[in-house]
């Protein structure tokens, strides 16, 4: 039998399976439940998110509720099918096929024409006793401006057997007048701590075994989309090897090892410019891409900011729960000013290195910089008038630039130090 992708073969099927967007499934509910269905939704927010997965369970509430647990009905008395025909309308809803659940790319069907049908077939009822006939047109921002005008008339006031969810990733893109005949939900980025969540169970129904970190680590890599971290889950499986592990992963993406970052991140806190440099090589050498490489180190910086910040237990911190403890440590050789000074000088790196002929000399001295710094600081200081003080301050134990006070990111003047 053909192989069926992760994402799709965990596609959630009802309100309480699409993790990280429980508001929008309670308000849907609750407007089945009290019989305020709107005529019209739009339902944006980036790719992999749930917006598909929640137009189908909404139809599938409205027109087979039965064969979801729990599922509201809007009050008084209504004519549903047979239990066996909704099953089968559950089934086919949830693939997509459904005659009276109509799927439309909006992408490839975005002419004048095919808004002049769609209306045309939203005047006739729906088959098979069904109550509804629900469009759900997915790239909505794709239609051109004539399909969105053709559309305006029959999504203000459309037969009472018909509902609209519109999805997009682009909602700046739908027109405003279009916008002002939905009801609207926002679907967020889905927190990566629920993302975790979600990769565990599905590796458990998977039977597949894999460490904390490389559920995190996909988790992270995900971005806030599910389908992109299952996608990622998805071709790691593939790889062959089990248990998962964050080294497997590291290798098939190409993505710097973590223990690496984390040497030269030591490095920069020791003040050590010779082994920060050495350790920048290295990873280069393995292949790494600049860019790649400031972008995870920035993403480490973040973690060790929030870390200060917040304490290492904070749902802020993105990390394995057996990281955590070394990371609380690595944190402590840096204070927050200088962690945010880091994160701005590597961010001014990833924008200037692009349009430079050397960026490979922006990188290292970038590098030296950050182990630097506590030590410009120093000069700086001597002179401006103050004097050098007699050693570092704070939880921070080494030379580099967490012992002390980082100078505000947008300025390259070095700062006062921390009393
Ligand atoms: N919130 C979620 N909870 C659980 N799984 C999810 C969630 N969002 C996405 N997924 C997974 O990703 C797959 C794709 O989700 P879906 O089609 O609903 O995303 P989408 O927001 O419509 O994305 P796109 O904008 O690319 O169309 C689902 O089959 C499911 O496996
Ligand atoms: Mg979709």
């Amino acid at each position: 039998m053909a192989y069926t992708v992760l994402a799709r073969r965990y596609r959630s099927a009802a309100f309480d399976q699409v993790v990280g967007q429980e508001p929008i499934a309670r308000t849907l509910q609750n407007a089945i439940a009290s019989g305020r269905v709107a005529h019209a939704y739009l339902f944006t927010g980036t790719r992999g998110v749930g917006k598909t997965s929640m137009a189908r369970i909404f139809a599938r509430a409205l027109n087979a509720p039965d064969t979801i647990p729990n599922c509201p009905k809007p009050p008084g008395e209504h004519d549903y099918p047979e239990r066996d025909v909704q099953d089968r309308m559950a089934t086919a809803i949830m693939r997509g096929d459904d005659l009276n659940v109509i799927e439309i790319d909006g992408a490839s069907n975005n002419s004048v024409e095919n808004a002049r049908q769609l209306i045309a077939n939203a005047g006739l009822a729906p088959t098979g006793n069904a109550r509804f006939k629900i469009y759900i047109i997915d790239e909505v921002h794709m239609l051109s401006t004539a399909a969105f005008n053709a559309l305006l008339k029959t999504m203000e006031e459309p037969p009472a057997h018909v509902k609209f969810i519109l999805c997009t990733t682009e909602s700046h893109k739908v027109p405003a007048t279009i916008q002002s005949r939905c009801q609207r939900f926002d679907f967020r980025n889905i927190p990566t701590k629920d993302i975790a969540s979600h990769l565990r169970n599905v590796l458990t129904q998977e039977k597949v075994k894999g460490d904390d970190e490389v559920v995190w680590q996909l988790a992270r890599l995900g971005n806030g989309s599910m389908r992109d971290a299952l996608s990622l889950l998805d071709r790691l499986i593939s790889a062959g090897e089990q248990p998962l592990t964050a080294q497997t992963l590291v290798q098939m993406l190409g993505l710097p090892p973590q223990q690496r970052i984390s040497d030269l991140i030591d490095a920069m806190a020791d003040g050590d410019v010779k082994a920060a440099l050495e350790a920048t090589a290295g990873l280069l050498d393995q292949g790494i891409a600049q860019d790649q490489l400031m972008e995870v180190l920035v993403e480490r910086l973040r973690q060790l900011m929030l870390i200060r910040a917040c304490g290492p237990d904070s749902e802020l911190v993105e990390i394995a729960d057996d990281a955590r403890a070394a990371a609380g440590a690595q944190a402590a050789r840096f204070d927050v000013q200088g962690l945010v000074y880091m994160i701005s000088v590597c961010e001014n790196l990833l924008r200037t290195a692009k349009a430079s002929s050397n960026p490979r000399a922006l990188l290292d001295a970038t590098v030296v910089r950050l182990a630097l710094a506590e030590k410009l600081a120093d000069i700086a200081g001597l002179l401006a008038g103050n004097p050098a003080p007699a050693s570092a301050s704070g939880p921070a134990s080494g030379g580099g630039p967490g012992a002390s006070s980082r100078p505000a990111p947008s300025a390259p003047v070095y700062g006062e130090k921390k009393k």
